[in-house]
């Protein structure tokens, strides 16, 4: 099983080039199989959920052709069956967008209970409320979710939460329906945006994506388009943190810097320099890091996919932090990992209670999650010692060659498949134990 060989102490330094954003890049492919005609779509990540998402929908009948690494090419003009419940789809949350997308246009369609980072509970209740208002009939049966509608008709919806999933399904299946649908209390999160774009590009009529009221009239049909997806905040953010963590000087590039404000704000709370360019970010951890506290909220608050990498900076800056996590009920797995490489971290429901160390050490680890384990990755490269780090088959679920760019960075990290090529990179690094 592959793992992440790392030898901690060097501080990251140099630029790295920020992929696209595979959570927009989901509901965006979903979306492309609304019209029959062609759709190219650029800038999306080599990472595994995306090649899953594509492998479900080429399964299906969808025409999916790899025009380059970072380019695709769909057309969903022969799908032939609208039960989507492969293994693949099984594993990934983005394969519940087919479920909006196939509503919209064939008003008929199974998706399979999607999976996705354990996380904590993940709830379905408010797609099921929308896809509702808009006048399908919701059933889950045998791992499915059914929907079927004789007719979707525009409806007024208001979300609970404003659930990014819920926002953007809703949307996407309100982009073919009759009349006008909003939705009230919605995601904000750029993604949501990107979709918004993406369908609209295609002749969709959709306002307000961005705030917290969507309108969306529904266009009887969608056509071809070209679109470039835009660069992963969350990939630019774990960067930024990852200077933070090892005193570095890394600049992120090709980002949109207004999508990282509240992890900027958060750097230079802790005593990191930050300067922003037009499409790229620098930070500078020159001083030494100091406490902070932080609650993390739908957008633009402080993202829960930036949780672990704040606390993991957290633990090695001076003072007592508090992180609370508002989102996911489950996300602190990793401090476990954390507290074996030295952190000292409470645990209360919620709330992480963070006492500052001067150092982590090296140690065995797992990565409980996407996050998470990339998060335990930039402890391990500013820990004394060699760390090595299990699972990295999450981290490269959603991070595009995430060693190879630290590597480029000056981190010393390999992939290695036993401990035999452990004990060769140990060697190579000059050090036998
Ligand atoms: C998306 O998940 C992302 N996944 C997650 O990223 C991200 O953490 C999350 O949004 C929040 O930003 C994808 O885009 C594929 P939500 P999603 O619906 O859509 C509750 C990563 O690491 N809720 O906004 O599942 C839910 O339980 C992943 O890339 C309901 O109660 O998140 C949670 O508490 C991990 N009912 C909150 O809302 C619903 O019907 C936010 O969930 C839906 C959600």
């Amino acid at each position: 099983m592959e793992q992440y060989a790392i030898k901690g102490g060097n501080p990251l330094v140099g630029d790295v080039e920020i992929a696209g954003a595979k959570n927009a890049a989901l509901p965006i492919f979903a979306a492309a199989t609304m019209t029959d005609e062609t759709v190219y779509i650029d800038n999306i990540p080599d990472v595994r959920d995306i090649d899953m998402m594509l492998d479900a929908m080429a399964n299906i009948g969808v025409t999916v052709k790899r025009t380059g690494r970072h380019s695709v090419m769909i057309n969903g003009g022969n799908i032939h069956n609208l039960t989507v419940d492969d293994e693949g789809s099984k594993k990934i949350r983005g394969s519940y967008y087919l479920l909006g997308a196939f509503l919209g246009k064939y008003k008929h369609a199974e998706v399979v209970l999607p999976g996705g980072c354990d996380i904590g509970c993940r709830a379905i209740d408010q797609h099921l409320k929308g896809f509702r208002a808009l006048g399908a009939e919701m059933v889950i049966e045998h791992g499915l979710i059914k929907a079927r509608a004789e007719h979707l008709k525009g409806s007024h919806i208001y979300l609970d939460k404003p659930s990014v999933g819920a926002t953007i399904n809703v949307m996407i299946a309100a982009a073919l329906a009759d009349g006008m649908t909003t939705i009230e209390n919605s995601a904000k999160e750029p993604h949501v945006v990107d979709v918004a774009n993406f369908l609209n590009s295609c002749g969709a009529n959709i306002r307000g994506a961005g705030t917290d009221v969507i309108r969306i009239r529904g266009v009887a049909k969608l056509h071809g388009t070209e679109y470039t997806i835009i660069p992963d905040q969350i990939e630019a953010g774990t960067f930024m943190f990852a200077a933070a963590v090892t005193k570095g000087d890394v600049t992120v590039k090709n980002v949109i810097p207004k999508h990282l404000e509240s992890v900027t704000a958060k750097l230079l709370e802790i005593g990191c320099e930050v300067k922003e360019e037009d499409d790229s970010v620098r930070v500078v951890a020159a001083k030494p890091l100091v406490h902070c506290q932080v609650r993390t909220l739908p957008y633009p608050g402080f993202p829960t996919d930036m949780q672990p990498q704040i606390t993991v900076a957290l633990a090695l800056a001076k003072g007592t932090s508090i992180v609370t996590e508002s989102i996911f009920e489950n996300r602190f797995k990793y401090v476990d990992e954390l507290t074996r490489m030295g952190a000292e971290i409470k645990v209360e429901g919620d709330t992480a209670i963070i006492d500052g160390v001067a150092r982590y050490t090296g140690a065995s680890i797992t990565a409980p999650d996407l996050r998470a384990g990339a998060a335990l990755v930039t402890a391990a490269l500013a820990a004394e010692g060699f760390t090595i780090v299990e699972n990295v088959k999450y981290i490269e679920r959603g991070y595009e060659d995430f060693h190879i760019k630290l590597k480029n960075l000056g981190a010393q990290i390999e992939l290695v498949n036993t401990d035999k090529e452990f004990q060769k990179f140990k060697l190579k690094m000059g050090q036998t134990a």
